[in-house]
């Protein structure tokens, strides 16, 4: 069953008239929420119509998916190793922007749901999260506000900074860094230089790779918004340097700890940190 109901040349026709790409957006989804999920045998689990990280339910789409979430709870081992942490010390763990719960799936298996909080700016994927996995919904990290108290022992975002303009990676670097425990450690992923020399890998239509190289090569850093999107969201690239000097100034209290070129599916790169 696909859930990505349009094949990619039409979609891309449909996304040149933003309102209409925007209406049936609003129409899938509506759809998605009305059917819930259903049982994936593949999965051992729920999956939600809206998750929009499993486009089908072919057998590879679900062994690439089930392999992505595998990987990337490795990759989280590694880097807690890394920070001279491991799975046994990780009492509090917070994943922004969970979507419908792909890693929380695997992830639940090395530490206690109970011990696991997420959210997402898609509400609906926290709250499946929340309810399939038994772990804790909390707020977007944007509308926690100065008086939230609950620390994490591990705080990590897969594919989320790949798409926020500068000024809200830096907002949110440097919350993060707040609610991180002494010790704590961050993991996030970026699209890095080797990402960008690829950028045809993405399927944009819009993307213009050389723009995107020499601005990177310019300024190391590179955002711009999907055009048939209202929302600030689009695709990002930051060179390793450029990233280190956001996290220094945006978050002073995390110390770096490793970077990993093109560690998330030979696209992605990983930075690890840890806060002092
Ligand atoms: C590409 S998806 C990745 C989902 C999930 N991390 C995974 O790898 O399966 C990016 C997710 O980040 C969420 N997101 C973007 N900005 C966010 C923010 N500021 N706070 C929380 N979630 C955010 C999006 O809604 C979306 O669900």
């Amino acid at each position: 069953m696909k859930t990505k109901l349009l094949p990619t040349d039409v979609l891309n026709v449909v996304k040149r008239t933003r309102p209409v790409y925007q209406l049936g957006r609003k129409a899938r989804f509506a759809l998605g929420s009305y059917m819930g999920a259903r049982y994936v045998a593949a999965l051992d689990s729920r999956a939600h119509y809206n998750d929009f990280m499993l486009s089908s339910t072919s057998a590879d789409h679900l062994e690439s998916y089930r392999r992505g979430a595998v990987e990337f709870v490795g990759i989280l081992g590694n880097s807690l190793r890394e920070a001279g942490r491991d799975w046994q010390s990780i009492e509090s763990c917070l994943e922004v922007g969970c979507g419908y719960g792909r890693i929380v799936r695997k992830l639940r298996h090395m530490v206690p749901p109970q011990a696991i909080a997420v959210c997402d700016v898609i509400d609906e994927g926290a709250r499946f999260t929340a309810a399939e996995f038994g772990v804790q919904r909390v707020p977007v990290v944007e509308a926690m506000g100065e008086g939230y108290d609950r620390a994490f022992d591990l705080i990590y975002l897969l594919s989320v900074y790949t798409h926020l303009p500068r000024q809200m990676i830096e907002a949110n670097l440097a919350t993060l860094s707040r609610l991180l425990k002494p010790r704590g450690v961050l993991v996030f992923s970026m699209h890095g230089k080797q990402s960008a020399e690829m950028a045809e890998i993405y399927e944009q239509y819009w993307l213009d790779k050389a723009k995107l190289n020499a601005e990177l090569e310019r300024s190391g850093f590179f955002y711009a918004r999907y055009p048939y999107y209202y929302a600030e969201y689009g695709l990002t690239w930051i060179v390793a340097d450029e990233m280190r000097k956001i996290v220094a100034k945006a978050a002073p209290s995390l110390e770096f700890v490793a970077h990993h070129a093109l560690a998330v599916d030979a696209h992605q790169d990983i930075f690890v940190y840890r806060r002092t």
